[in-house]
């Protein structure tokens, strides 16, 4: 469970690809049509498009204010906690993060965590779904520090999360990584750089920051440093403003018009 880059220097390089086999088959028929589906989700024509540009709120009466006003505006830390290999994950990114982040990309400071147990005894990381589950957790951190556009590493992780039972096999990577332009040989490099250490760093870092803020479970979406909505267990809990995306917008936007922080 435990991945320890100093006594396992050669470990997790990324696995070869798996054989094809009937279901793998129908997994990659699937898959191209989930891709499809993401590709047009993040394709609308451009005046549909919130990723890019000027902030867009036609309901808000700010959107009158002069533009060295909006300029000014703080951006809102939103967060997303999780663990790659987790279900609740899949759901959470899926339902609540990926549709916001289309609607309200150009109002929230992104970032993307993980949970996982700081082993004290060799500075490693012990993840819940095994120490792949770790390597799968180090390839996202490492698309989110190569591609910091949330559009690019969010879809890309998005991508390996609708296939979480196959990560980290290489097969998956390259496919998500071609479906999101993502360079896989720098993706690699970054994973296996310093024998897989200095990718062990960014993780410890990222559930470091995970534990101080009392986040244990995977799916948890904070807005503003504090806990929004959790997704555990198949199931939205402790959502008291809404678990739709729809009420994470409007959140977002108050804050970005109206609040302090
Ligand atoms: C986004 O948040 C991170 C911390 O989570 C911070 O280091 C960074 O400066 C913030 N960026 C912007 C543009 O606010």
């Amino acid at each position: 469970m435990i991945m320890d880059e100093k006594n396992n220097p050669g470990m997790p390089l990324i696995p070869p690809r798996r054989a094809l086999s009937p279901s793998r088959l129908l997994l990659a028929v699937g898959y191209l049509a989930l891709v499809g589906f993401t590709y047009c989700y993040f394709r609308q024509p451009p005046a549909a498009v919130p990723w890019a540009g000027a902030p867009q709120s036609p309901s808000s009466p700010a959107r009158n204010r002069v533009a060295v006003d909006e300029a000014t505006r703080e951006l809102v830390p939103l967060e997303a906690h999780i663990m790659s290999k987790c279900p609740d994950a899949k759901d959470c990114l899926r339902d609540l993060v990926l549709p916001t982040m289309q609607k309200a990309y150009n109002k929230v400071n992104f970032t993307l965590s993980f949970i996982g147990t700081p082993t004290n005894h060799d500075d490693g990381v012990a993840c819940k779904h095994g120490p792949e589950e770790c390597l799968g957790n180090i390839i996202e951190l490492c698309a989110q520090k190569l591609y910091p556009d949330p559009k690019i590493y969010l879809g890309f992780t998005m991508c390996l999360t609708r296939d979480y039972r196959h990560i980290p096999q290489r097969g998956l990577i390259e496919d998500c990584a071609l479906e999101h332009a993502v360079d896989f040989d720098e993706l690699n490099e970054c994973a296996t750089k310093d024998d897989g250490a200095f990718g062990m760093d960014m993780l410890r870092k990222s559930v470091r920051r995970t534990t101080e803020a009392g986040v244990t479970k995977s799916c948890t979406v904070r807005l503003n440093n504090e806990i929004y909505c959790i997704r555990d267990d198949n199931e939205w809990t402790d959502c008291p403003a809404g678990s739709k995306p729809n009420d994470l917008v409007v959140a977002i936007e108050k804050l970005y018009y109206h609040g302090n922080h």
